[in-house]
């Protein structure tokens, strides 16, 4: 079994066998990240760059050590303490990057549409590790494994993505991925933080935080992007809070279990409280240690070492 695709540049091109492909994988990686010893030799001879050129914690970190768990050559490069504060172009910096013999680009931007565009001028398997506002798609391959892990297929499963939807790229990517593999979604938010049209994309909308909640399975809280909203689009952060904020008592007045996921960073006290992020029905420390096996299936899928996994 191989993917479908060359790269890794959004859900959306992948076939729901190819999502199933990298979960499956992820699996047995994930077994391999239990044992005393967790790496394996399996990218000995494939050397990996890290392209960042927008700020992460999670992503870089568990992408890199994905990376070193697969016995990977890893460079990192940051775009702040590089040439291309000199003026050097997003094409000149990977071609002089790749022409040192580099297999794999893994790369964050904030433009929507860098690693696409990237895709047309070099060789390298890329993975795209978020661009602008358009997808992250290994945090949707982690969303979706840890739900499935913490309740079964995701088949009928019924998930709310709660917040910024308008500026979210885990957002468009978990709607591409859930609807894929038969999951049923639904979005939550101020109307000024959903996309006209989103129901396009097979998903309901709502704009009452406690149907949709009282509605769903799990509840995918996303964070406030105040860093891409060029205006303000709801009055305060409090008010925000206030009406669409995931708290103790919001959830207790749904009388009911949900599963409380979020991709991170939290702004804790706007989109979720920390009673709730820290209590036993949020997975979120799980998803971040869920993509370190999601990020070794997708590097390793794409490298094409069939024969070499474990
Ligand atoms: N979830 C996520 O992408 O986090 P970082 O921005 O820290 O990588």
């Amino acid at each position: 079994m191989s993917l479908s695709v060359k790269h890794l540049l959004g859900i959306k091109d992948l076939l729901p066998s190819d999502i199933e492909l990298i979960l499956k994988t992820a699996a047995q990686f994930k077994e391999v990240l239990q044992r005393p010893i967790k790496k394996v030799p399996t990218l000995r001879d494939t050397s990996v760059v890290n392209l960042f050129f927008e700020n992460s914690t999670r992503t870089r970190i568990s992408f890199e050590l994905a990376e070193k768990r697969l016995s990977a050559d890893t460079i990192n490069f940051a775009a702040s303490s590089s040439s291309v504060s000199k003026g050097e172009t997003l094409i000149d910096t990977a071609k002089n990057i790749l022409s040192m013999k580099v297999d794999m680009v893994v790369m964050r931007h904030s433009a929507s549409g860098a690693p696409h565009f990237l895709a047309q001028h070099i060789n390298a398997s890329i993975i795209n590790a978020g661009d602008g506002i358009n997808e992250h798609p290994t945090q949707a391959l982690l969303d979706s494994f840890s739900i499935q892990e913490r309740i079964g297929s995701l088949k009928g499963k019924k998930v709310a993505l709660i917040g910024d939807i308008m500026h979210s790229r885990v957002a468009l990517s978990n709607i591409y991925c859930l609807t894929k593999m038969g999951a049923e979604v639904v979005v939550c938010g101020p109307p000024t933080l959903i996309p006209k049209h989103i129901e396009s994309l097979g998903v309901g909308v709502m704009y009452d935080i406690k149907e949709a909640l009282k509605w769903c399975d799990v509840a995918n809280v996303l964070r406030i992007q105040l860093e891409r909203q060029n205006k303000p689009l709801f009055s305060s952060l409090r008010e925000y809070a206030m009406y669409y904020g995931v708290n103790k008592q919001v959830l207790q007045s749904i009388d009911k279990e949900i599963v409380i996921m979020h991709p991170g960073p939290i702004n804790r006290g706007v989109e979720l409280s920390s009673d709730v992020a820290d209590s036993k029905n949020a997975i979120i420390l799980d998803q971040v240690e869920n993509g370190v096996a999601v990020r070794m299936a997708a590097l390793y899928l794409l490298a094409g070492k069939k024969d070499q996994m474990l």
